[in-house]
């Protein structure tokens, strides 16, 4: 009879499938975290990684957080999250390939998985891959679709730290004060622009995407800046025990997938009295949009305003801290 060991981490994911696509020979992979509060939706993410079981780890974590997003933002639907892992140099027609070799896995699971897209893709991959399957979301908006969810997804993030802000400074203008976004990307940019009369200092890894019109830290530095606000914005696993050690901000709130590095890191934020909001929470401005007008019908202002929601679940979550 096999030992029985204690504390072995249960499987919590109700499916991972994993392919060599015909077309392209790379691999692209699905996570089906939850169905149970409804058919699962998450992004798709194209990108590198050193060995494909980083990318195996990534798409589990990142498929649980859906379904926790969606829980917070009260959408009836589950997580899951997808990847495909640039192994070679994706020319147009490889790129092309390997979406339709990723189309066919999301038809394996039958409408029970529906992309969007995620790192690394955007509205035009969806319509590659809805040459194929039905269950992509976000098309271009020429082709029907609501396009990027970068500015719905921006304006979560700010909801969140009007939140964040009353709670902690007892207002929620910021003019004055200083905030470091960490990912100067697409959503770092638009929360950079909605934070008029604020000090924002960006930081970026692509030292291209530096102008004069914000304040510049190195991206090594910016989670040691001296400040109010850090807004993480470019990846996760940003808030370990070491970093978190040396933060010297008082608030932090943003978009990034799984800031945390393990589980007890919130609790080392609450001793050392910063206001962390949960990133799924924080995040979840371009989902929530998203649904509303892909699968609800709203309107484009009705669906912003279930994303401005966002800032009551936070003011209810942090009046129970
Ligand atoms: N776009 C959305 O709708 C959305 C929704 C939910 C969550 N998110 C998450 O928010 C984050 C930002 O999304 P985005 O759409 O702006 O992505 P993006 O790719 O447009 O921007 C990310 C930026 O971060 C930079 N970057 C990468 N590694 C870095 C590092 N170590 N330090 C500093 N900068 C670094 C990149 O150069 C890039 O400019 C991502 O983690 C994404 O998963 C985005």
């Amino acid at each position: 009879m096999a030992e029985v060991r204690e504390g072995t981490q249960m499987w919590e994911h109700e499916r991972l499938v994993v392919r060599t696509g015909r077309r392209s020979g790379m691999t692209t992979m699905v996570a089906l975290h939850s169905t149970q509060a409804g058919p699962a939706v998450g992004g798709c993410r194209m990108k590198a990684y050193d060995q494909v079981t980083d990318a195996v780890t990534d798409v589990l974590r990142l498929s649980r957080a859906m379904t926790r997003k969606c829980e917070a933002a009260g959408i009836p639907h589950g997580g899951a999250k997808s990847v495909i892992v640039v192994d070679r140099e994706l020319t147009p027609e490889r790129r092309r390939a390997v979406l339709l070799d990723h189309a066919d896995l999301i038809n394996e699971f039958g409408g029970a998985y529906r992309a969007g897209p995620d790192v690394g893709t955007g509205p035009d991959d969806m319509l590659v891959l809805k040459e194929l399957t039905p269950h992509a979301y976000c098309l271009p908006e020429e082709h029907g679709g609501t396009g990027s969810s970068s500015g719905p997804t921006a304006r979560g993030v700010l909801a969140a730290l009007r939140a964040a802000a009353r709670h902690t400074f007892g207002t929620e203008d910021l003019a004055g004060r200083k905030v470091v976004i960490s990912g100067f990307g697409s959503v770092g940019e638009l929360v950079a622009r909605g934070l008029p009369g604020a000090d924002v200092v960006v930081s970026d890894v692509d030292q291209s995407r530096r102008t004069g019109e914000f304040g510049w830290v190195a991206p090594e530095e910016a989670y040691r800046t001296k400040a109010d606000v850090l807004v993480p914005a470019a990846v996760g696993g940003v808030l370990s025990p070491e970093t978190v050690r040396e933060l010297d901000v008082r608030v932090v709130v943003g978009p990034a997938n799984n800031q945390l590095t393990e589980d007890g890191v919130e609790a080392l934020l609450e001793e050392r009295g910063i206001v962390w909001v949960p990133d799924h929470v924080a995040s979840a401005g371009g989902v929530i949009y998203t649904l509303a007008r892909e699968d609800d019908g709203d309107d484009h202002e009705t669906a912003l305003t279930r994303v401005d929601a966002i800032e009551a679940t936070v003011r209810r979550l942090l009046a129970r801290q």
